[in-house]
């Protein structure tokens, strides 16, 4: 499905990737690592913002490379990106409808998506009429990911999904993930490795800007490095 393969890419003539290739079939993948490893610049460049100055990235044998934000929506690609960006003053039913409805072709067969999100997270459909911006952190995260659904991806991209919620919320976002994956291809990227490796196929370790480490989730769960900086002793 998604193949980026030798890429580069950075800010002006600082360069944080540095030829990096990662692949996303009909799978779960983790992308993990510290903080400035790269990972939301890797995504950035799936996602146009960023552009790639040397490698190619391709999504069902198209060649995307350099693409625009627009494009990645419009052929499949969705973000959930690591700054929520929910309109906060407009109510939940507003923002989940924003995620479909200025994609050329994504608007039609709202209603029945919108019932597809519902039935995956009921709160959103409780709290339907009512501001984002007055919802618990746990309930935005599931509006972000609602929202991203909304566009009917083939992949969803989720930049660190568990940030700045309480562990018992993590555990319940990853259990919803892991559920998820049955039907769409899941690149997630994580500082929590522990509880993202319950939901994900396989993963990339990222440090510096590369690829450390890469494997299926079992084998990253007895990695000696990773265990050792990621999972630690507990
Ligand atoms: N807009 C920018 N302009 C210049 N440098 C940037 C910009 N955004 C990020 N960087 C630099 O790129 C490197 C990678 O940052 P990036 O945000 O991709 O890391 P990350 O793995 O997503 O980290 P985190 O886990 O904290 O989100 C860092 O050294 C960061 O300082
Ligand atoms: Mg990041």
């Amino acid at each position: 499905m998604l193949k980026i393969e030798n890429m580069s890419c950075g800010y002006g003539r600082i360069e944080v990737i540095r030829n990096i290739s990662i692949e996303v079939g009909d799978e779960s993948v983790g992308l993990f690592g510290p903080n400035g490893a790269g990972k939301t610049t890797l995504i950035n460049a799936l996602m146009g913002i960023v552009k790639p100055t040397s490698g190619r990235i391709s999504f069902n044998g198209r060649n995307i490379t350099g693409i625009e934000t627009h494009e990645a929506a419009r052929m499949g690609i969705a973000l959930v990106p690591q700054e929520r960006e929910l309109f906060p003053r407009m109510t939940v039913l507003d923002n989940l409808e924003l995620g479909c409805l200025y994609i050329p072709g994504k608007a039609e067969g709202m209603a029945d998506r919108l019932d597809a999100v519902f039935e995956k997270f009921p709160i959103l459909k409780e709290r339907r009429s009512q501001p984002a911006g007055t919802m618990s952190g746990g309930q935005q995260r599931q509006l972000a990911i609602g929202r991203a659904l909304m566009a009917d991806p083939k992949l969803l991209i989720l930049d660190e999904p568990s940030l700045g919620l309480q562990p018992s919320i993590v555990s319940e976002l990853y259990g919803r993930l892991a559920e998820m994956k049955k039907d769409i291809s899941i690149l997630v990227t994580e500082q929590n490795v522990r509880e993202s490796l319950r939901a994900v196929d396989r993963g990339y370790v990222m440090e510096n800007g590369g690829v450390a480490i890469s494997g299926s989730a079992e084998e990253l769960k007895t990695n000696p490095h990773v265990v050792k900086v990621y999972l630690g002793l507990s």
